[in-house]
């Protein structure tokens, strides 16, 4: 189902009433035995409060490891369910069930059914961004970081489905041009606006900085073509998912780096490489489904034990397959 995209209300609280509600919830989780996890792109606050910052993969991986029994996730929709797919005896809560994905809802298991009819000897590989549903069936899961090497341990002779990112998709078709490659024409909202001539002028006013982009950008496959074409210089672009971002951040010595993904991920790269300077290639590019979740959101999640991410037994271990198999590639 399609959830209506919210609206990003400004902070719901005063910034003075921060440090009590963040105090309550530090107190909550420990009398609950929860864990508070929170994807790079959520609200400063929620971030600051939470036992563990990372990216979606990382988070699933985290909540599977964790020896608490409530894992609180401060994400989306389907990275909950990641969580509970790997993590099956925990009690995951999605603290706002507004938190949906545009990209992981612009393809339904049915949707991947109909696909797999018309292509039945090609193998469907998807993105982490896809509901535990359309995770169930599917052959590989994969992310940005791993993609080629999922696609390179598929026989040569096979067909490839690629689901449901274009711009992804677009690059495995680039990287792999012998391949033969279906991609479902799926975008993210957030990252189809961020724009390749908008993130030039970011280069221009900023020269030497680094540029860091993640590979669901509009630009980031037009990047590059651009690229291969001789008309934009390489250097100083680094395509990568938004922990290998604020790896870079911290890793490479410019002090200057135009991030062009979700602005969020800004407040974690100031914390993780303090002095360095941050511009976002696109101001505008924000995720209302991220921002939905407020630090009195995070309090009555633990309050109540609210929502519960639920994933059906027989879905889940179909799930887990596809992901298990990610992660044989080192994911
Ligand atoms: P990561 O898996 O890189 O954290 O990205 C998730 C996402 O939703 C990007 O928009
Ligand atoms: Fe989904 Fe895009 Fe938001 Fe990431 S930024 S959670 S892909 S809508």
């Amino acid at each position: 189902m399609i959830q209506p995209l919210p609206v990003i209300e400004p902070m719901p609280y005063p910034a003075d009433a921060i440090p009590a509600l963040q105090a309550e919830i530090r107190e909550l989780a420990a009398d609950r035995d929860a864990i508070v996890i929170a994807h790079n792109y959520q609200r400063p606050e929620v971030q600051d409060v939470a036992h563990f910052v990372g990216d979606s993969l990382g988070l699933s991986r985290r909540a599977a490891a964790a020896s608490e029994s409530i894992i609180v996730f401060c994400g989306v929709h389907f990275m909950a369910e990641t969580a509970k797919v790997l993590a099956p005896t925990k009690t995951v809560l999605l603290p706002n069930l507004a938190a949906g994905c545009s990209l992981a809802d612009t393809i339904t298991a049915e949707e991947v059914r109909g696909w797999r009819r018309d292509f039945p000897d090609h193998v469907a590989v998807g993105y982490v961004n896809t509901t535990a549903a359309v995770k169930a069936e599917l052959d590989y899961c994969c992310t940005s970081g791993n993609v080629l090497d999922v696609i390179d341990a598929i026989p040569a002779d096979r067909g490839i489905l690629f689901l449901p990112d274009m711009f992804l998709g677009a690059h495995v078709r680039r990287m792999r041009p012998d391949r033969d490659v279906e991609v479902w024409m799926g975008e993210c909202h957030v990252h189809a606006g961020i724009d390749v001539d908008a993130l030039q002028i970011a280069r221009d006013g900023n020269p030497g900085a680094e540029v860091l982009v993640h590979p669901e950008c509009g630009c980031a496959s037009r990047l590059l073509y651009r690229m291969a074409d001789g008309d934009l210089a390489p250097d100083g672009i680094h395509i990568a998912s938004t922990e290998g971002m604020i790896n870079l951040a911290r890793e490479l010595p410019a002090d200057t780096f135009i991030v062009a993904t979700e602005t969020g991920i800004i407040h974690r790269m100031q914390q993780e490489a303090p002095g360095k300077r941050f511009v976002p290639a696109d101001r505008r590019a924000e995720c209302a489904y991220m921002k939905t979740i407020t630090l009195i959101d995070l309090r009555d999640a633990l309050r109540h034990e609210q929502y519960m991410i639920d994933v059906p037994e027989e879905i889940r271990a179909r799930a887990q397959l596809a992901i298990e198999r990610m992660v044989a590639l080192g994911a």
